[in-house]
C-alpha cells in the first residue's frame, strides 16, 4: 500500500450509524462505538428566527427546564422523522463531531440505519444529510436487521428467528431469514410510552405531578413487567407537583405499583410480538420455537420483561447481551463484513 492510499484509508473513517428515536450511537470502522448521544436537539427563537443552541447530550439536560424561547425536540420521537430538517442538523452535527478535523483526507462511506416503517422521502432526507455531511457513499441498513446482527442472531442462515427492539418511540418485531426480513411491524410504544403511563400513575393515583425526565429515571431503576413476588417489591420516594394546592410535595410508591402502571404499554408490545407470530410462515415459525425470541433496545431492560414474554407466548426469550448497543454494533458489521453486505441498501 503506498503512503498516499495508506494516508487516505488512515483518514477514511467509515461510519455506522444508529439514528434511534432516544439515542444516536456512532460505531467508526475498526474502532467500534465512538459516540452515543440523546437524539434530541435544542432550538432557540429569537424575533422569530430559529437557531440550534445545543445537541446531544447537552440537549437532553435542557429538556423540561427550557425557558419559552428554547425548545428541545426529539426530530424522531415517534419513529417518524417529525421534523427534518432539524433531524438533518443532528445527524451532521454528530458526523462532524466523530469526523473532527479530519475531513481534508477522508471520504467515508457512511451505513446509517433506518426503522422498517420509514417512507422513501424519510429515507432519502436522512441520506441527504449524511451526504451533506461529506459522505461519498450512503448505505441504509433496516433496524431489526442492524439489531438482529448485533444480537449474533443467524441472519444469513435459512434459519427463521425473531428479534424485537423496544426503543424510545417504536418497538420493531420482525422474523428474519437469509438476509432478509420475513416478516416485520412496528408498534409506536416503547420507553417514552412506559415513562408517560408512570407519569399518569403517578397523576392519577398521587395527585402528583412529575416530569418525564424523573418518571424515566423511576423507570430505569425500578421498572419491572410483573408484580414482585412479595407482592410489593422496593418502596422509593417520588418528588413532584402537588395538583391540589400546587407545591412540591414527595410521595412514597412501590414496585408492584409501577408494574401496574406499566402494564398498558407491556401488553402492546407483547400484542405486537403475537401479531408478528400469527403471520409466520409455519417452517419459520416452527424455527422461531427452538431459536426463541431475542430482545434488543433500551426497553429489553425492563427488569422481567423477558420472563412476563416468555409467559405469554410458550417461547423461549432472551435478552441481547447489550441491547442499548446492539443496533450500532449490528450496523458496524454489516459495514465491516462481507458476509452481510446483502443486506445494505442505497434507497
Ligand atoms: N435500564 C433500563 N430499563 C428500562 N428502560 C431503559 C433502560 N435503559 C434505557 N431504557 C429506555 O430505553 C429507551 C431507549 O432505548 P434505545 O434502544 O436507545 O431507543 P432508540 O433506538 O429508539 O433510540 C428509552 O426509553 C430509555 O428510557
Ligand atoms: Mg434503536
Amino acid at each position: 500500500m503506498s503512503f498516499f492510499s495508506k494516508l487516505l484509508k488512515f483518514g477514511s473513517h467509515n461510519m455506522a450509524i444508529d439514528l434511534g428515536t432516544a439515542n444516536t450511537l456512532v460505531y467508526v470502522q475498526d474502532q467500534g462505538v465512538v459516540l452515543n448521544e440523546p437524539s434530541v436537539v435544542a432550538i432557540e427563537t429569537i424575533n422569530g428566527i430559529k437557531k440550534v443552541r445545543a445537541v446531544g447530550d447537552d440537549a437532553k439536560m435542557m429538556m423540561g427546564k427550557t425557558p419559552d424561547s428554547i425548545e428541545a425536540i426529539r426530530p424522531l420521537r415517534d419513529g417518524v422523522i417529525a421534523d427534518i430538517e432539524v433531524a438533518e442538523h443532528m445527524i451532521k452535527h454528530f458526523i462532524q463531531k466523530v469526523h473532527g478535523r479530519k475531513s481534508l483526507f477522508s471520504y467515508p462511506e457512511i451505513v446509517i440505519c433506518v426503522p422498517s416503517g420509514s417512507t422513501s422521502v424519510e429515507r432519502r432526507a436522512i441520506r441527504d444529510a449524511a451526504s451533506n455531511a461529506g459522505a461519498s457513499e450512503v448505505y441504509l441498513i433496516l433496524e431489526p436487521m442492524a439489531a438482529a446482527i448485533g444480537a449474533d442472531m443467524p441472519v444469513t442462515e435459512p434459519i427463521g428467528s425473531m428479534v424485537v427492539d423496544i426503543g424510545g418511540g417504536t418497538t420493531e418485531v420482525a422474523v428474519l431469514s437469509l438476509r432478509g426480513l420475513a416478516y416485520t411491524t412496528s408498534v409506536r410504544v416503547g420507553g417514552d410510552k412506559m415513562d408517560e403511563a408512570i407519569v399518569s400513575y403517578v397523576r392519577r393515583h398521587h395527585n402528583l405531578l412529575i416530569g418525564e425526565a424523573t418518571a424515566e429515571r423511576i423507570k430505569k431503576d425500578f421498572g419491572v413487567a410483573k408484580k414482585p413476588a412479595d407482592g410489593e417489591g422496593v418502596s422509593i420516594q417520588i418528588k413532584g407537583r402537588d395538583l391540589v394546592n400546587g407545591v412540591p410535595k414527595e410521595i412514597t410508591i412501590n414496585q408492584a405499583q409501577i408494574a401496574e402502571a406499566l402494564a398498558e404499554p407491556i401488553s402492546t408490545i407483547v400484542e405486537g410480538v403475537r401479531i408478528a407470530l400469527e403471520n409466520t410462515a409455519p417452517e419459520l415459525a416452527a424455527d422461531i420455537v427452538d431459536q426463541g425470541i431475542v430482545l434488543t433496545g433500551g426497553g429489553a431492560l425492563i427488569a422481567g420483561l423477558d420472563e412476563f414474554i416468555r409467559e405469554e407466548t410458550g417461547l423461549p426469550v432472551t435478552v441481547a447481551e447489550d441491547p442499548l448497543s446492539c443496533v450500532a454494533i449490528g450496523t458496524g458489521r454489516a459495514m465491516e463484513e462481507p458476509i452481510f453486505r446483502g443486506v445494505l441498501h442505497t434507497a
